[in-house]
């Protein structure tokens, strides 16, 4: 009898074990909606691509940007009184217009794109993302006519934008990689239909370099990274759990030769991760904490961790939020994914430095089991902090993070980044991520990555005045500012830095523009991967020509 009841636990503990494994997020990372963009450099001129659309992008005046002959070839062969139509028609060349025209080659209907950069004579970084915002603008319009093939013509300019034309050539594959991403996943009707093909040929001008192919490849791996994320942070909570999370890090590892460790509730415990704990203790999903590594070869390189917050759903917890501000906080493990993002690019472009990525993944929900106000939990690094409020869990579980980096890697640098404040979208929309530092050196590193990237940051002051906001009469400090200090962004900034001791910090809140940001082409409705592009360039930037 004892015997068959061993049995059946092995029986059913296989049956367990098996469900477990199979990820239910394995079959929806797709991150090319339903049309692929094929990006290539041609070979030919301008004119010799055979292709369905002609794409001229001009400055505003109606100047072209490319080499003149190629855009008056349609005013002498198609359209004689070229610029009277475009006139007529209100295209100018301004920022944000795009007009088409149709004609005939070789028998076949051929269009012409006409996109507007606006003036080009202000600053670099305003025009540069104005450039990616048209290439956005351009790839909807080829998907909105059904233009399977088209040619663009890269400004002449020696180098415009203030780039030399394999940078240019990288963030005009980026954009629009970017421009072509959807997360149509769950529209089930599309079923049947197959996925359409697109092929974007950029013609860099007459001469070819092999560093264009360079800038090319680099662009490709950088914007499907950026929406590999974008498609993580779409994914909804009742698909994407912490376990799911951590399977794609696992699943990213794997391919692409990194360390990957993960812990869970036993090994938090061990360690004293009260923080990670508290936070994930009201949810029936376990928490998974992520550890990622990126070896150079090389000795010596300085070592960059990388922080991000992964609370797959962020109900509040016992503080509950209202409805209208839960909707959303699937995204709360924005910062996460991010990391994850960050580490797909830094595992191919293989930067001369160490990349530790660490990642708490928990989901924040209301329970008999769940952390209350006026706990007192304390953190892998000792300290203790009150709780009051529930809904202040995002520093909470990243304190643990940033105590596990300097106690288990002691990181030169520290970037952690997490949709970690509310305030931070009164401070700065949708448009900036928040960057708050005690060193000019980093700050001003990011962002200044921040304007060649597009993807931004702007300063907040991490300053003294505010430190005192989260004191606490019964542990060391309080989860929250207190009311009358404000700057809720600024003061949980400085709930983070003490956890942070010796490495050199930076901490992004990227709340405002993980998603929904309005009005920019290449980032669509939803998920925008803020923090990829902008960390992964400053982790290839940190230790270049050294
Ligand atoms: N996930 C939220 C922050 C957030 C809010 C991100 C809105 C994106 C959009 C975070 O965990 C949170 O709830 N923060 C609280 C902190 C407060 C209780 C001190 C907030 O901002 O209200
Ligand atoms: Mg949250
Ligand atoms: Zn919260």
């Amino acid at each position: 009898m004892l015997k068959n009841i061993k049995y059946y636990l092995l029986i059913l503990f296989l049956i367990i074990f098996s469900v477990n494994l199979k990820s239910n997020t394995e079959n929806i990372i797709n991150f090319e909606g339903d049309s692929m963009l094929d990006i290539q450099i041609t070979e030919k001129s301008f004119w010799q691509n055979d292709v369905e659309g002609y794409v001229f992008l001009l400055k505003e005046g109606l100047y072209s940007t490319g080499q003149d002959t190629d855009f008056e070839k349609v005013e002498k062969e198609y359209y004689p009184n070229l610029r009277d139509i475009l006139s007529k028609h209100k295209f100018t060349g301004k920022f944000g217009e795009i007009f088409v025209l149709t004609g005939t080659k070789n028998n076949k209907l051929v269009q012409f794109i006409f996109a507007g950069l606006g003036k080009l004579d202000t600053t670099w970084n305003y025009e540069l993302e104005n450039l990616r915002r048209t290439i956005g603008s351009v790839v909807l319009k080829l998907k909105e006519l059904e233009i399977k093939t088209a040619v663009l013509e890269l400004p002449a300019d020696d180098k415009p934008f203030g780039l030399i034309r394999d940078r240019l050539i990288r963030q005009v594959v980026i954009a629009a990689l970017m421009a072509n991403y959807e997360f149509t996943e769950f529209k089930t009707d599309k079923e049947g239909k197959e996925k359409l093909e697109y092929k974007l040929l950029i013609y860099p001008g007459d001469k070819q370099e092999q560093t264009y192919v360079l800038g090319l490849q680099e662009g490709l791996i950088i914007g499907n990274a950026t929406n590999f994320t974008r498609m993580l942070q779409d994914l909804p909570a009742n698909y994407l759990n912490p376990k799911a999370l951590a399977e794609q890090a696992k699943i990213l590892a794997d391919e692409h030769n990194l360390e990957c460790k993960v812990l869970g509730v036993k090994e938090a415990q061990k360690l004293g991760m009260g923080g990670f704990l508290a936070v994930s203790s009201g949810s029936d999903n376990e928490p998974q904490f992520v550890i990622l590594e990126y070896n150079n070869d090389k000795k010596d390189v300085p070592t960059i961790a990388l922080v991000g917050k992964g609370v797959t759903f962020d109900s509040g917890g016992i503080s509950l939020k209202p409805s209208d501000s839960m909707t959303g906080m699937k995204f709360d493990m924005s910062g996460a994914a991010a990391v994850y993002g960050a580490f797909k690019i830094i595992a191919q472009l293989k930067p001369n430095v160490r990349v530790i990525g660490i990642t708490p993944l928990v989901e924040n929900m209301p329970s008999g089991k769940a952390c209350r106000q006026d706990d007192i939990i304390r953190f892998l690094n000792g300290k203790t902090a009150e709780i009051k409020n529930t809904d202040a869990e995002g520093r909470l579980i990243l304190a643990d993070a940033l105590s596990y980096a300097e106690k288990f890697y002691s990181p030169d640098v520290i970037v952690d980044i997490a949709t970690l404040t509310g305030a931070c979208l009164y401070a700065l929309g949708h448009s900036f991520t928040a960057l708050m530092t005690l060193n000019d050196d980093i700050g001003t590193k990011l962002q200044a990555t921040g304007l060649v990237t597009g993807d931004r940051v702007w300063p907040l002051p991490l300053d003294k005045d505010f430190k005192d906001a989260i004191k606490s009469e019964v542990a060391d400090i309080a989860n929250i500012g207190a009311s009358n200090y404000k700057a809720g962004t600024i003061t949980a900034a400085w709930f983070l830095k003490n956890f942070v001791e010796k490495a050199k910090w930076a901490h992004l809140d990227i709340a405002g523009t993980a998603d929904g940001v309005p009005g920019v082409s290449y980032l669509g409705k939803g998920a925008t991967g803020a923090g990829v592009r902008l960390m992964s360039e400053f982790v290839l930037n940190y230790n270049k020509n050294k």
